[in-house]
């Protein structure tokens, strides 16, 4: 049997809008305070797109910071994969207009949907056409503008969530594999504890408006996804760690979706890491979905809390309910 090539993450960039929503601005929409807000989530503010900004804009702009971090030129990018459940449309893919925008002229493009799992599922896919030899350079973009689907009156929802697109260039390797393993999971039956009904071919009436009680809002149990998540992010990096033939203590830092500095707490205590080893800039983003985990590390990269090369375990959760995690050795500069 032949031997898989390695791959390994040679660029990361995001791109966030530039209008910033404070918790004191969210205090004049719904009955909520920035104590609440603080204490119960640890995010301060978040990015909200304008009218005219849309998640393909963002995508490309994340997609071409990945691609000069990386120095690489955009042509020889084999495959282009993009983690949304905010696409601009059902089609064409946000895929094919990065594809088109970064001047990506031989690669194939498509888009994958697991909420905010998406970028980790991206990963796990990319690795795969290259450690088969199919593809030598591939592009991920996780990308959301869930502020397009929030119900600005509810308070349990729209104080979460930011926009945003993060990105990372993955290449073949002949050297160490860097992507040391990965590991993915979903379970169907909790699809009803978040999700964003009403949006796709299933609701009859295209081109309508749905009445106010089918809008198209995002709905969440809170308390269940909180319950969900501190149970399936431990596991998932734990999962990992095995696949890798590693040990948790062996990690440097874990890279989580950033969705409750809560769930990141209780998390970080259940792995038995120590706070300076877990990345977060949730308090300037909130939960901006697909585009977290990219956007945590390029942060922590050029606040130097990451020195390459280090070993960090990323991992996402959200709506499917999905969840999952990759092993990786970052040793690209910063
Ligand atoms: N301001 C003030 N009070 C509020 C607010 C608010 N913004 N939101 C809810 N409350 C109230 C509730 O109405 C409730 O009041 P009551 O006791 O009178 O009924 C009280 O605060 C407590 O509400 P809980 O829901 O129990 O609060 P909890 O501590 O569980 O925090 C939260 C809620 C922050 C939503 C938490 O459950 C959470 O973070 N869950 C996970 C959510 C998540 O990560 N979602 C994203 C998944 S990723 C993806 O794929 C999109």
């Amino acid at each position: 049997m032949s031997q898989l090539v390695g791959a390994r993450l040679i660029g990361v960039g995001a791109a966030v809008p530039a209008a910033v929503v404070t918790n004191a601005d969210l205090e004049k929409l719904v009955d909520t305070s920035d104590e609440w807000i603080t204490t119960r989530t640890g995010i301060k503010e978040r990015r909200v797109v304008s009218e005219d900004e849309t998640a393909s804009g963002l995508a490309i702009d994340a997609a071409r910071e990945a691609i000069a971090h990386a120095g690489i030129d955009s042509g020889i990018i084999d495959l282009i994969i993009v983690a949304t459940s905010t696409p601009d449309n059902l089609y064409p893919s946000t895929a094919c207009m990065v594809q088109a925008a970064v001047g990506a002229a031989r690669a194939a493009a498509f888009d994958l949907e697991a909420a905010c799992t998406g970028v980790i599922y991206a990963l796990a896919v990319g690795q795969q056409f290259i450690g088969s030899g199919t593809f030598k350079t591939v592009l991920i973009v996780g990308v959301d503008i869930h502020s397009r689907f929030l119900n600005w009156e509810d308070r349990n929802t729209c104080i979460l969530f930011g926009d945003g697109a993060g990105a990372f260039v993955m290449q073949a390797t002949d050297g160490d594999n860097e992507i040391l393993a990965t590991y993915l999971r979903a379970d169907g039956s909790g699809g009803h504890l978040l999700l964003i009904p009403n949006t796709g071919a299933a609701y009859p009436h295209a081109g309508t408006t749905p009445p106010k009680a089918m809008h198209r809002f995002l709905h969440m149990n809170g308390r269940a996804i909180y319950e969900f998540a501190v149970n399936a992010v431990p596991e998932a990096v734990k999962a990992a760690c095995a696949r890798a033939g590693i040990r948790v203590d062996d990690l440097d830092f874990l890279v989580p979706h950033q969705a409750n500095q809560r769930i990141i707490k209780a998390v970080a205590e259940r792995l038995g890491m120590r706070p300076e080893q877990i990345v977060s800039n949730l308090d300037q983003y909130g939960n901006t979905s697909a585009a977290s985990i990219p956007l945590a590390l390029r942060d922590a990269l050029r606040r130097r809390q990451i020195v390459p090369p280090a070993t960090c375990a990323l991992v996402g959760f959200g709506g499917g309910l999905t969840w999952g995690s990759a092993i990786v050795r970052w040793t690209a500069g910063t």
